[in-house]
């Protein structure tokens, strides 16, 4: 790191003058934290017995059999309660407002993972909570906002801009600059100004240490590569952070939607439409046109269609320390297929990219190579999008003599 804040030339802090006092005691009190080791063990503990940690490396001897290379191990963040690495961030995050002596959280989510785990969050540690959501993404996730709400919080949709993850971003901001005194913003991925990056990257790591030390004992050594889809980049950092230091080939999979020469996609480090720039207080590699218009995104993945990315990412890609690629809409559901299929595993849509880039890369590994791949949530969120790209009829008459029975 270069600046306090900067990755080389990305990340910092471009604020609004009227946030500058808050971002100040927040990176104050991050750092207060991280300075005390009883943070850290308190963070361990509370990880331990609400959310499952550490969660299990499991070996997965089918995949491996079937795909005739690399070993394959699966870190296994779709068991945390939530059914996502999200867990990580905001437990960590609800503990730092317990210090800062704030009532009330906001959050922006895409697939709603981020919003059921700061709802969660906010239950258990008696706060208020509202989630902002782009009004397309409330019509994708409908079981995540009727969680979010069971569980306490005001969900409020989106009608700004193209109604995804960034609209909601911009939201959640222009409510903190009005309720500074009482409210924290729970950011939900390692982006935005400083020092989200380095504070979610910081909670996060506790799933590369823990990969690290568990294939080194299943193992007996390093892996040769590890997966991890990439949509803010928050569980791509988690992992990786674990290896950053070590000869591993770490790989960032983005959402290549309906692919790279389509104009549908959200791959911005390794699409040639992607370039440097300043938005939602952060410097980063933006899809964006040359006026520095946000452009659309896709995916059939509702967490990885953010125009942004982790500034930390953007440095690690310019240093080749990471390589990035991107899986398709259809390479995701057939690897999704495969790993239900083959190992009774479920993955969200997100964690999908990394098998499914891991799938084509593994078969011309060496049997004595293993790779380790991140799967970063669980698919149960995505049940309707799934069912409907299957074409599964019995699912559609389902919900057909659901929706009569609503009307009846
Ligand atoms: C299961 C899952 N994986 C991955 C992501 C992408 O986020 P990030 O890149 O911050 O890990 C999301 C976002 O909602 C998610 O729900």
């Amino acid at each position: 790191m270069t600046k306090k804040g900067y990755y080389g030339p990305y990340g910092g802090a471009y604020l609004p003058e009227i946030l500058v006092s808050t971002f100040e005691a927040l990176t104050t009190a991050f750092e207060q934290a991280k300075g005390d080791p009883a943070f850290w063990k308190e963070y361990e503990h509370l990880m331990q017995t609400y959310s499952c940690r550490p969660t299990p490396l499991t070996l997965a001897e089918n995949l491996t059999r079937y795909l005739g290379g690399a070993r394959i191990y699966i870190k296994r963040e779709d068991l945390n309660h939530t059914g996502a690495h999200k867990a990580n961030n905001v437990m960590g995050q609800g503990l730092l407002v317990r210090r800062l002596g704030k009532t009330r959280v906001i959050a922006e989510t895409g697939a709603g993972q981020h919003g059921v785990a700061t709802a969660t969050m906010a239950a258990k540690f008696g706060f208020r909570c509202t989630i902002y959501m782009g009004e397309k993404d409330v019509d994708r996730q409908r079981p995540n906002v009727f969680w979010m709400k069971r569980l306490g919080a005001e969900v409020v949709p989106v009608a700004e801009g193209t109604r995804v993850l960034k609209d909601a971003i911009n939201e959640a901001f222009r409510d903190w600059v009005s309720h500074m005194d009482d409210t924290h913003y729970v950011l939900g991925t390692a982006c935005g100004p400083h020092p989200f990056p380095e504070m979610v990257s910081y909670f996060q790591s506790i799933i590369g240490t823990e990969a690290r030390q568990q294939i080194l004992q299943w193992a007996g050594r390093l892996p040769d590569r590890v997966y991890a889809c990439v949509g803010g980049g928050s569980n791509a950092m988690g992992i990786f952070s674990g290896f950053l230091n070590d000869p591993v080939d770490l790989v960032g999979v983005e959402a290549g939607g309906k692919g790279l020469q389509s104009g549908q996609h959200a791959a911005r480090l390794c699409s040639d439409e992607a370039s440097p720039g300043i938005a939602q207080g952060y410097k980063t590699w933006f899809l964006q046109n040359e006026e520095g218009q946000m452009k659309e995104t896709h995916s059939i993945a509702a967490g990885l269609d953010y125009v942004g990315v982790s500034p930390i990412l953007a440095e690690l890609h310019e240093r080749k320390r990471v390589r990035f690629c991107a899986a398709t809409d259809a390479e995701v559901l057939e690897a999704m297929q495969l790993t239900m299929t083959k190992e009774g595993l479920i993955p969200a849509l997100e964690s999908a990219h990394a098998f499914a880039q891991a799938f084509k890369e593994a078969p011309g590994m060496s049997p004595s190579e293993n790779i380790i791949i991140n799967q970063s949530g669980r698919g149960d969120k995505d049940i309707f999008t799934i069912a409907d790209a299957f074409g599964d009829p019995e699912w559609k008459t389902f919900i057909k003599d659901t929706a009569k029975r609503y009307h009846a």
